[in-house]
């Protein structure tokens, strides 16, 4: 079995943005508190300057970087390896990342997505488009998906997938807000679990470990 990269401890953690940054926020929160350990969000990059996110790392001390040249595998992997980057999360992050680094960060490299991958996942489904799609179809479940990044957009192994209900009165703001509550608590999660070393990506390009479900989330068995 593929033996995960040599973590040091607690891990480095960076994070990609490119919005607002409450995904981030999540995690600057999770990884101050008490229950984590594995690792510290020690660096935030974006490709865009005035991002949300930005200001967000900055107010919690942490450094920051911007991202001139999204397609540019050396310049992203010289500004991590500047911050000595054990584990890289995309969060919110609108730019495909390029081969280069997909490979140097094989098995810790993640992403958050807010649909029920591969449903409703790929090129242009971003954002409110895939609330605005998901409310189009009708479905009654979507979710949070958590994933390993490869080189296609929203493609990677899958390492955890939480439900998020639809509700028939739901428009795309109520349906964001509510799959976003649980990103911010997903997310923080698996990226732990990476951290540690609990959840590791095989050379057979599958996930080892697993993260589990709250109960209130867990489909009850019938009796
Ligand atoms: C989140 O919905 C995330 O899943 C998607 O982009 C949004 C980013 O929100 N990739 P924020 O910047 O973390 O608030």
């Amino acid at each position: 079995m593929f033996s995960p990269p040599s973590l040091r401890s607690p891990a480095r953690i960076s994070v990609l943005a490119s919005g607002g940054g409450s995904n981030l926020q999540a995690l600057i929160d999770h990884f101050a508190g008490p229950a984590a350990k594995a690792g510290a969000i020690t660096f935030v990059a974006s490709d865009q300057e005035g991002a949300g996110a930005l200001g967000r790392a900055r107010a919690a001390g942490i450094a920051t970087g911007v991202i001139d040249a999204p397609r540019d595998s050396d310049a992203i992997l010289s500004l991590l390896d500047t911050a000595k980057t054990d584990v890289l999360v995309l969060a919110g992050y609108l730019k495909l990342i390029p081969d280069g680094v997909v490979r140097a960060f094989h098995g810790r490299l993640l992403n958050v997505h807010p649909s029920l991958l591969p449903a409703f996942g790929g090129p242009g489904m971003y954002g409110t488009r895939i609330h605005a799609a998901v409310l189009a179809r009708g479905v009654r479940l979507t979710g949070v998906t958590v994933h390993f990044v490869d080189d296609q957009f929203d493609r990677g192994p899958i390492i955890a997938q939480w439900p998020v209900p639809v509700r028939p009165d739901d428009d795309v703001a109520t349906l964001a807000a509510r799959v976003l509550q649980t990103e911010h608590q997903l997310l923080p999660i698996c990226v732990e679990a990476v951290a540690c070393g609990a959840i590791t990506l095989g050379d057979d390009g599958r996930v080892y470990g697993e993260v589990g479900m709250p109960a209130t989330l867990a489909p009850r068995t019938p009796r």
